[in-house]
């Protein structure tokens, strides 16, 4: 007999959200003999959202609209208890999804738990046991993980710190971090790049420094001080260019404002498109960035990653050497940017390609989970880093290395 498909409703606001979800909308909708998914969007963020919603072809039967400039924490997490509870109401979902470690991801979670309507939360378990680092993420993984019947762990150490807080094995399935699966469907060897000014600096065949910031904890002095080092390396090295495309907070953008004024070799672009900015990440030397989701793509494509922060909930790329912590001190990130622009050793070292965090088959995983928890199907197996393997679309012609 047929049966009733489960609904699910898939919840998220903001860029990395989007992106790490994309697979998983994918994979449920492929599978709709089990499951019915609908989509509803807080729009935390508004354009940097809206870029991978049309990248990935998804059109949300709900748009919150909630993001305003210069928002606040408390009014972001008002905003979506507000504007979710009657979208919960009329879908009557069997489970909400919901990712990471937003405000968004948190309120939604609390949301479906005011309704006792079950959540599970992909990309579970990320810690670095500092209350205020990351700020507010750290404690809003957590509160999350209080509200949450079904944790996807993208890794076995965040599946660890999940047994440590008290979670029941049985609640937690290790499928690998989805950006991984969409990193794999955007970035190709001949991607032609459509902005001008990210062409331009991929042709000039200087070696180039890919940077992004957004963290609260780096506002105002600390970001400053790191795009000071910027451009002392910019200067110090003729064959290197920097390209920042700037995230869209005013703060952010203030400060980029007051330390880059023209700068020889700084491309300052607008927030790229993900297929745009992967495939740049693909052809980059070296990333500084306190961004998560980097941390965690960077890897997978051999690039070695500075981390603009003092500690890290994504631990396990430190641990392969591809990765370095070294916060926000100018002098800090000079030297160990310097350092590897001037010891090819060293930089062969850290840029071996390296897929801790994922196989690709993460969303496929997670489908087969939601299949298991309402006794459609059994347990799948789990991610495990020995068997992630490289994927051909990384391995870029010769010819075209130049930042390599
Ligand atoms: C948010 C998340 C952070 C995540 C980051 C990804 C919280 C508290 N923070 O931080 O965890 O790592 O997104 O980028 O959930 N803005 C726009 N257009 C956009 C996006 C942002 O104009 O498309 C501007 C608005 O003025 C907005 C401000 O940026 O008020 C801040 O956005 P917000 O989502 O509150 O914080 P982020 O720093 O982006
Ligand atoms: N990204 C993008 N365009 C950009 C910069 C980043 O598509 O101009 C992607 C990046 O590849 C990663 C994600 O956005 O998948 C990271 O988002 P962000 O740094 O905003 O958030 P975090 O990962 O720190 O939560």
């Amino acid at each position: 007999m047929k049966q009733t498909p489960q609904k699910v409703l898939i919840v998220f606001g903001t860029r990395p959200e989007a992106i790490k979800m994309a697979p998983v909308i994918q994979a449920l909708r492929t599978a709709d003999d089990f499951f019915r998914v609908t989509v509803a969007v807080t729009a935390q963020h508004r354009e940097m959202l809206d870029q991978v919603l049309r990248l990935f072809d998804i059109v949300p039967e709900y748009d919150l609209n909630i993001m305003r400039e210069d928002q606040t924490l408390f009014e972001v997490t008002a905003r979506v208890l507000q504007e979710l509870e009657p979208v919960l109401r009329e879908v009557r979902p069997d489970i909400v999804l919901v990712h990471g470690d937003t405000t968004t991801t948190f309120a939604a979670a609390l949301a479906a738990f005011y309704l006792k309507i079950a959540v599970g939360h992909v990309e579970a378990g990320l810690r670095t046991g500092e209350k205020y680092a990351p700020f507010p993420e750290e404690i809003n993984r957590r509160l999350a993980a209080v509200l949450t019947d079904l944790h996807f762990a993208p890794t076995v150490r965040a599946r660890t710190a999940l047994l440590q807080e008290g979670i029941a094995p049985e609640k937690i399935l290790v499928t690998g971090n989805t950006v991984i699966d969409a990193l794999y469907q955007v970035v190709r060897s001949d991607h032609r790049f459509e902005d001008p000014v990210v062409a331009a600096a991929v042709e000039s065949g200087h070696r180039l420094l890919l940077v992004t910031t957004h963290r609260r904890e780096n506002w105002g002095e600390p970001l400053a001080s790191v795009y000071r080092a910027l451009k002392r390396l910019v200067l110090a090295y003729p064959d290197v260019a920097v390209v920042f495309p700037v995230h869209r907070n005013p703060l952010v953008r203030q400060t980029v404002r007051e330390v880059f004024t023209a700068c020889p070799r700084v491309y300052l672009t607008e927030p790229l498109s993900y297929g745009e900015f992967a495939n740049l990440m693909a052809r980059s030397f070296l990333v500084l960035t306190d961004s998560g989701g980097l941390q965690e793509e960077a890897p997978a494509l051999g690039k070695p990653v500075l981390v603009l922060r003092a500690v890290t909930e994504r631990p396990e790329a430190l641990e392969a050497g591809t990765v370095e912590l070294v916060g926000t001190g100018e002098e800090c990130v000079f030297n160990a940017a310097a350092r590897l622009l001037s010891d090819s050793e060293a930089y062969r070292r850290m840029a071996a390609a390296v897929n801790p965090y994922g196989d690709g088959r993460a969303a496929e995983r997670i489908t087969a989970g939601l299949r298991n928890y309402f006794g459609l199907g059994p347990r799948p197996d789990e991610f495990s880093p020995a068997c992630s393997v490289g994927h051909k679309v990384f391995q870029v012609p010769v010819g075209e290395r130049k930042n390599f």
